[in-house]
């Protein structure tokens, strides 16, 4: 495995063949993982990349506090089969202030674009970034940003890029929480408290299952088992899966997306139904 931190470099590596791309902020975990192990079996070469994106950290506490482990990280991707790791410094990807953005309507406005003022706007620009450099045919994203992935969906259609977006199911816990670079953050405490959140998801599924259709009386629920001192919601919500955008009545495939504090360390975690 190679690992590369100017894009004059990896340019120069990836001349011959295009990998396919699995881009992440490092600390890695079992669920980049899974994406990193599926993009190695189909496709014959994967460059994985590393970068802490400043842009898209609404919060700079957030952005400071984010964990940063790359000799972990290099060891994993290593042990997965990678070809490439691309760790750039935030110099070599913004060596002049940026002034200019990518921002995807629509797809944004709810859930975290609500929450997070200009996160998806650094998230769409960034990895426009990492594929105007790379090129790849195509890439790895997780269902765990649910939004994110319907977004970057978006993004390469409206705007021509020839890549194809794979999405790749979240990977949990045996305890039910999905697995998230933030989770290391989480006291003994909150820990313990944090299975509640895919548990309320459930419920909510479950309810749907059983013929509820009222989301308001769904969404009521759902937050009446997240009342816990220790837990604080920003957004329990059912969405349509294409727009992201809230649903008064189920009809069709939705899903459940929801947003919490435990402490200072705010998690996100979806299911479809
Ligand atoms: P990061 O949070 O590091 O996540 C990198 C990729 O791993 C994302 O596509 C995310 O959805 C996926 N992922 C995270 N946890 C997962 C889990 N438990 N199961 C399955 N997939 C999971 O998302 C970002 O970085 C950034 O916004 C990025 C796209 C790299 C742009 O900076």
């Amino acid at each position: 495995m190679k690992l590369v931190s100017t894009i004059r470099e990896l340019r120069e590596r990836i001349a011959a063949d295009c990998p396919a791309l699995v881009p992440t902020m490092g600390a890695l975990h079992a669920g980049h993982g899974r994406l990193i192990e599926t993009s190695v079996r189909e496709n014959p070469t994967t460059a994985v990349s590393i970068f802490v994106n400043p842009t898209q950290f609404n919060n700079p506490a957030d952005l400071a506090n984010y964990p940063r482990t790359l000799d972990a990280d290099l060891a994993l991707c290593e042990s997965l089969g990678a070809d490439i790791v691309f760790a750039p410094s935030v110099d070599e990807m913004y060596p002049r202030p940026q002034r200019a953005f990518v921002d995807v309507e629509r797809v944004t406005k709810h859930l975290e674009g609500a929450f997070r003022p200009g996160h998806f706007r650094g998230v769409a620009t960034v990895v426009m970034k990492l594929f105007q450099i790379f090129e790849p045919r195509r890439a790895y994203f997780g269902e765990k940003d649910y939004q994110q992935l319907a977004m970057i969906r978006r993004m390469v259609e409206d705007l021509n890029v020839p890549v194809e977006i794979v999405g790749v199911p979240t990977v949990r816990e045996p305890d039910g929480l999905a697995l998230s670079s933030r989770n290391r953050l989480l006291d003994a405490e909150h820990r313990r408290a944090a299975p509640q959140l895919y548990r309320a998801l459930l419920l909510a599924a479950e309810n749907i299952a059983e013929g509820e259709r009222d989301s308001a009386r769904i969404k009521c629920a759902a937050l009446a088992s997240l009342a816990d001192p220790l837990i604080r919601v920003d957004y329990l919500e059912i969405v349509d899966p294409v727009w992201v955008e809230p649903v008064s009545i189920v009809d069709g495939p939705v899903r459940i997306a929801l947003a919490a504090y435990l402490g200072p360390v705010r998690l996100i975690d979806n299911v479809a139904v």
